[in-house]
């Protein structure tokens, strides 16, 4: 195991720069690129970050050209970020750490906008996401960060979280966002395929729930709501940070609030048992007309604690995630059935883009080498789940090797077809590299593997953008 030294440095940025074949040789109609985000820096000078979530955003941009490949990786210029560089220390409370000094330093600023969980790719600029705050744009070559992003005078500096969906079919996009305040907000919005939003809905929640993913079901918007709830007062009186006011209340439930994707109207509500997920893969309706979701359940909020462990580099944490399925009846948000569809920790559950919303097949995730103590390790292995046969076909890189997210991207010619791009750090080497691999052969080596010119540390989320 040897993860922690990807992470114990902060990450070096890189300008535009030609990749290495390392082997193989990239497919032919690959031709696009790939982007992802993740906290790149832990830590300034002695000062270490709280949790894993309190790092910097950095983006990798991977594009696959008719001449070779090449790869940018950039800090996102925040506010917070440049400040903090500018005076060499932290200065800001984030999700897992209270900003240092008096208390007044947490009640006067304002949590930092990280930038560092996702992004969403339009035709003219690409998105560097965080659920805590409004977007920060970038140019898509560059990745020279533009500034943050109000969607066209549309999004008014409130929250736009880090999980949209868009549906392929008509290039919506929805997605949500939390304001805290005496009443918490639930903010739904719709977008065109610009980003604009051309529809929104307010709706109060109980409490601060964290909330982190939904799921598009067909004309339906799911939001499983898991019984964590923020404790503010210590927060507001800079005795904690977000994430260690946060309580897990099993005795809540979980709560199932189901939209109508068109008026984002509150279709029903209902309640179940307690679980926590951070990520859906999917949603769709089935022919008897009830919701089917997928998403990796946890038990309890230990993840919170294992995530915050790893920032650290010392984990003692198990928190097993495994994938699981429900029912719900959209008319009642009453839960028909759940079912666990593969006892096996996992995370970042995707899919292809154009099923997005609707039924679909092959589930691609993040889960680990057999024998491992999840405890100890970050996930080892990439793994495609077919939902029709219940097989899972899976990726062993080896020992020492950290696959990211796997992002799946369609053949031109065969959507049914298509690759996995995993960023890989080797911890061994200590090098990262970019990998291929066919999608129905994750048992055979690679299509192609690049070497990058430095170490990207473990990311969350990415995205894929065709050539247009
Ligand atoms: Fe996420």
């Amino acid at each position: 195991m040897s993860w922690q030294k990807a992470i114990a440095n902060p990450a070096r940025e890189f300008n535009k720069t030609p990749l290495t074949v390392i082997s193989g040789a990239i497919p032919d109609t690959l031709r696009g690129t790939l982007y992802r985000n993740g906290p790149a820096r832990l830590n300034r000078g002695k000062q270490r970050v709280g949790h894993l979530f309190d790092g910097d955003g950095a983006i990798l941009g991977i594009n696959f050209t008719a001449e070779g490949a090449n790869a940018t990786y950039k800090y996102v210029q925040t506010e917070g970020y440049i400040a903090e560089s500018q005076a060499e220390k932290y200065l800001f409370p984030n999700y897992g750490m209270t900003a240092p000094g008096a208390f007044w330093n947490n009640a006067t600023k304002p949590v930092k906008n990280c930038a560092n969980i996702s992004v969403l790719a339009l035709s003219d600029r690409l998105l560097a996401l965080w659920e805590g705050g409004v977007p920060h744009s970038l140019d898509l070559a560059t990745l020279e960060t533009i500034g943050t992003d109000n969607l066209q005078n549309t999004l008014n500096d409130l929250s736009f979280s880090a999980h949209p969906k868009v549906d392929a079919a008509t290039g919506e996009i929805f997605n949500f966002g939390i304001s805290p305040g005496k009443e918490t907000t639930l903010n739904i919005y719709k977008s065109d395929a610009t980003g604009k939003i051309t529809k929104k809905k307010e709706v109060s929640l109980p409490g601060l729930p964290l909330m982190h993913d939904f799921a598009l079901a067909g004309d339906y918007l799911v939001f499983v709501i898991s019984p964590v709830r923020v404790n503010v007062l210590p927060v507001l009186l800079g005795r904690k940070s977000y994430s260690d006011a946060m309580e897990w209340k099993p005795q809540l439930g979980t709560q199932i609030w189901i939209f109508d994707r068109h008026e984002l109207s509150l279709v029903s509500q209902g309640e179940t048992d307690p679980w926590y997920q951070w990520h859906h893969t999917n949603g769709y309706v089935n022919s008897d007309g009830n919701i089917v979701i997928e998403f990796v359940r946890y038990e309890d909020f230990k993840t919170n604690q294992y995530l915050k462990e790893v920032a650290t580099g010392n984990t003692k944490t198990s928190a097993k995630g495994t994938l699981w399925q429900a029912i719900i009846n959209p008319q009642t948000a009453k839960v028909s059935e759940t079912q666990q569809l593969l006892d096996r920790h996992c995370e970042f559950p995707m899919l292809a883009p154009q099923d997005v919303g609707q039924s679909w097949r092959y589930t691609y995730l993040s889960t680990h080498r057999d024998n491992v103590d999840i405890s100890q390790e970050l996930l080892t292995a990439i793994a495609r789940f077919d939902r029709q046969t219940g097989n899972l076909s899976f990726t062993d890189l080896g020992a020492n090797m950290y696959p990211s997210e796997p992002i799946y991207v369609s053949q031109p010619n065969n959507p049914d077809s298509g690759w996995l791009l995993t960023v890989v750090y080797d911890g061994e080497r200590d090098l990262s590299e970019i990998r291929v691999y066919n999608s129905d052969r994750l048992e055979e080596e690679p299509v192609c593997s690049l070497a990058l010119p430095s170490v990207i540390p473990p990311s969350f989320h990415g995205t894929w953008k065709n050539q247009s």
